[in-house]
């Protein structure tokens, strides 16, 4: 399939059901990453890496994915470089499409 702006969207679209239940499948808590972040609110993907103080060193937004799932989610971590962590960092990005770039601010 040729990834088309259209489709690219509407993958994202898809995406959205993922960032609610995929982090669920690996949780046992049982809470989803939109539990905390409604819409992938707070995420604030454009400002990484940034020093995180929960990691105590300068982090990516993979390494802040995998700490939600670890430490909120009480998951096990996803591989940086598996598709189900390329979802979530697409939808991520997509639904912060037309924030303000202010690193170091959050
Ligand atoms: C129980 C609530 C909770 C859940 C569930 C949760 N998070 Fe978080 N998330 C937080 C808290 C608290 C922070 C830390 C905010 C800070 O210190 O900057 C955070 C921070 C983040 C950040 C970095 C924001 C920033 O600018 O520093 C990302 C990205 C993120 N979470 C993604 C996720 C993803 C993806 C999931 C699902 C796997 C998830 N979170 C699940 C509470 C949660």
């Amino acid at each position: 399939m040729k990834l088309t702006r259209k489709n690219w969207i509407s993958a994202c679209g898809a995406l959205a059901v993922l960032f609610l239940v995929a982090s669920q499948a690996a949780a046992r808590t049982g809470m989803s990453c939109a539990m905390c972040h409604p819409f992938a609110s707070d995420t604030h993907p454009h400002e990484f890496p940034k020093f995180q103080e929960q990691i105590g060193k300068f982090s990516t937004l993979r390494d802040m994915i995998n700490w939600c799932i670890e430490k909120p989610n009480e998951g096990v971590k996803l591989d940086s470089d598996s598709d189900a962590m390329k979802a979530l960092e697409a939808y991520i990005y997509w639904s912060n499409r037309g924030s303000k770039l202010e690193p170091g601010t959050h």
